[in-house]
């Protein structure tokens, strides 16, 4: 048999798969493309999704939200798993502002709640813990935000973790960036610490999902 390299094709091929999406999702999607935002995308946001539904999941914290795209997605699972609460933080306000517009548009206000703000440190001030959470804050911040999620995550709880793979720097033993430092120390101290079962599934920029047996 003869193998291609079809990772330039994986990504289409993928986004076919996923379910037709709202307009105003689409227009999301459009707004990132011509501003350049970094959106999680079409496929791994449905993986989000997926998780959310597949754990019923009803309380989930993400941080670095940006304009609300993931959060459409997990608030999408939380409504259909018959309510709850999606945590989104970021800390510019005009893009609070922009989340709760498309949010809303979308019907999800009932079941997202905004923080403007360093979002590892919101996360410590948010009282009870969250059957999920969505890590995509600047990278650097990966590992000192480490310690605050275990402390918040429960038990059986899943972490999804964006960027994993960054673009394939993290294969490049000449990229010493901080941005790239940090994701290889993050995912070091993930898969060697024995209270978490972990894979990267290589959709989108590598999407970590963690499972906290501890
Ligand atoms: C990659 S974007 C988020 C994209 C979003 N998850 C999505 O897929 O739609 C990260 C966002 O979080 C913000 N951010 C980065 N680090 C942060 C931090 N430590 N605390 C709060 N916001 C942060 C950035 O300004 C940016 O708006």
């Amino acid at each position: 048999m003869t193998l291609f390299d079809y990772s330039s094709h994986l990504n289409d091929y993928l986004i076919n798969m996923v379910p037709q999406r709202e307009q105003e999702v689409l227009r999301m999607e459009e707004e990132a493309r011509k501003s350049g935002f970094p959106i999680i995308g079409p496929v791994a946001g449905y993986f989000c999704y997926q998780i959310t539904r597949m754990m019923a999941a009803k309380k989930i914290f993400e941080l670095g939200s940006g304009f609300g795209y993931s959060t459409a997605w997990f608030a999408r699972g939380i409504v259909e798993n018959g309510g709850g609460i999606v945590h989104h933080v970021v800390w510019d306000e005009l893009l609070s502002q922009q989340a709760q517009k498309h949010l809303s548009q979308l019907g999800f206000s009932d079941v997202v709640n905004y923080h403007i703000g360093e979002a590892v440190k919101t996360l410590g001030e948010t009282p009870g813990t969250f059957d999920l959470i969505f890590l995509d804050i600047d990278k650097e911040g990966y590992p000192g935000s480490l310690p605050i999620i275990v402390e918040k995550l429960r038990r059986g709880g899943v972490l999804l973790v964006d960027n994993m793979l960054w673009g394939g720097r993290v294969f490049n033993e000449g990229d010493h960036s901080s941005s790239t430092k940090a994701i290889r120390l993050f995912t070091r101290m993930l898969v060697e610490d024995p209270a978490w079962l972990v894979n990267i599934v290589p959709v989108h920029d590598g999407l970590a999902v963690a499972y906290k047996v501890i």
